[in-house]
């Protein structure tokens, strides 16, 4: 098994990184690392995936280390732009990794696809009638999509909702029917849209109404992965600050978000700068996981924290993370994205379960990064150690100056672009 463990890798250069990789095998023989030169995306390719194209958009890709799920190691692609995010990630991923691991489950693959049908003479029978049908319905929706009945998924259930029974508005009353959906290994969107497309006239017919939207829905409440930690707290003290204090601090900040909205705002934000990264490397849609993880922060009728931290009555700190996470490991443009590939082959998934699983870790240890920083020196400290060499490229740093300039700046504790100009000025003198 490749271990995610890998003192150093922070200074090493990118040529020296690739090499070790490719020295580890942490690539199969195809991809060996070739993806990952410029042309990490064709223009051809970028192409034949969206309209109007006129090139491309690179994101740096990092890696998260030390990651320990389920007593097995992974190596998280990860493709952000903002600095702190990946070092902070392997950082608590360490600390968790000291501690045991994550342990990680997940529920079964089920989507959903809904189906908005209005103007029924009477909304009752139709209901009625719709759910007289579900075996013939389930059966429909999965012979517009016997590739996935024969990998093992498909329809099966089907439910039927009414909505704004008692709506005086002639727009307000309507009849929704759910199509639960096992998409297997894939997030499934076009899988979920062609059958709940294919139903629609069947649907107009047995219920007399006319259908109108016919989507899956991002809300994936089915489709759930948890992560979970245990932490002593001896594992957590940094600096002046003792495990304890930092232990208490956390369980404190969480209790300000759960019971704010205006900070779960920014926690929850903190757990996506960990999940973000590994969805798009992973060539997934982030806009549905974002969607979706935000409505289950709200599921009990008020925006919350996504994560709870508390602590057990040993002192250990636990953290817990579940959301809803439809991503896949097949189709979408995972198979066109040559980045993807890499990202999927790196990651050694094998499964959109165990996928999410990954990633409901990453956002945990992310949130606890950014926690732990917040109750001992503020975010800033690290933040800007790394911000500092964003501003010294942007004030014109190249190679070697990049690092001199910024350590610079981090001594001068201006990190501003003008100070930056002056000190590039000074060193090409
Ligand atoms: C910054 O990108 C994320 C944080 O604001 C998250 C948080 O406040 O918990 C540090």
């Amino acid at each position: 098994m490749i271990t995610s463990r890998i003192p150093g890798f922070y200074n090493m250069t990118v040529e020296e990184r690739r090499e070790l990789l490719a020295s580890k095998h942490v690539f199969d023989d195809e991809k060996k690392g070739h993806s990952l030169e410029q042309d990490a995306l064709p223009v051809t390719t970028a192409d034949n995936m969206i309209e109007n194209v006129i090139g491309t958009y690179p994101l740096p890709l990092g890696l998260g280390l030390n990651f320990l799920i389920n007593g097995k190691d992974y190596i998280v692609p990860m493709a952000i732009e903002e600095p702190s995010v990946v070092a902070s990630a392997s950082h608590i991923a360490k600390i968790v990794r000291n501690a045991g691991g994550f342990t990680t489950e997940a529920t079964g693959r089920v989507m959903i696809g809904q189906i908005q049908v209005v103007g029924c003479p009477d909304m009752e029978a139709a209901k009625k009638t719709l759910l007289a049908e579900k075996d013939a319905l389930i059966n429909d929706a999965n012979a517009a999509y016997p590739s996935l009945v024969a990998r093992g998924g498909g329809a099966e259930d089907l439910e039927v909702r009414l909505l704004n029974e008692n709506s005086d508005s002639k727009y307000g009353k309507m009849l929704v029917v759910h199509v639960y959906i096992n998409t297997c290994d894939a997030m499934g969107a076009n899988i979920i849209n062609t059958m709940v497309e294919s139903l629609a006239p069947t649907i107009e017919q047995l219920t007399k109404g006319k259908v109108f939207l016919r989507i899956l829905s991002n809300y994936a409440d089915r489709c759930l992965a948890k992560a979970k930690c245990v932490i002593p707290p001896e594992l957590l003290a940094t600096g002046d600050f003792t495990g304890e204090e930092v232990r208490d601090g956390v369980v404190h900040a969480y209790e300000f978000a759960a019971s704010d909205p205006y900070r779960a705002v920014t926690h929850n934000k903190g757990i996506m700068n960990g999940i973000d990264p590994i969805v798009i490397a992973t060539g997934n849609d982030w806009r549905a996981v974002e969607a979706g993880a935000h409505a289950y922060a709200a599921r009990h009728g008020k925006y919350s924290s996504m994560t709870t931290w508390s602590t057990d009555d040993t002192g250990n700190l636990i953290g817990e993370l579940e959301l809803p996470m439809s991503v896949g490991t097949v189709g979408g443009s995972i198979r066109v994205h040559p980045m993807a590939q890499v990202a999927h082959n790196m990651l050694n998934v094998e499964s959109a379960e165990e996928l999410a699983q990954v990633i409901v870790s990453v956002g945990l240890a992310q949130n606890l990064g950014a926690l732990k920083a917040l109750v001992t020196d503020g975010i800033q400290k690290g933040h800007m150690a790394l911000h500092s060499r964003s501003v010294a490229m942007a004030a014109g740093a190249t190679g070697e100056m990049i690092d001199i300039i910024a350590e610079q700046l981090i001594k001068q504790k201006e990190i501003r672009v003008g100070k930056a100009k002056e000190l590039v000025e000074e060193y090409i003198k």
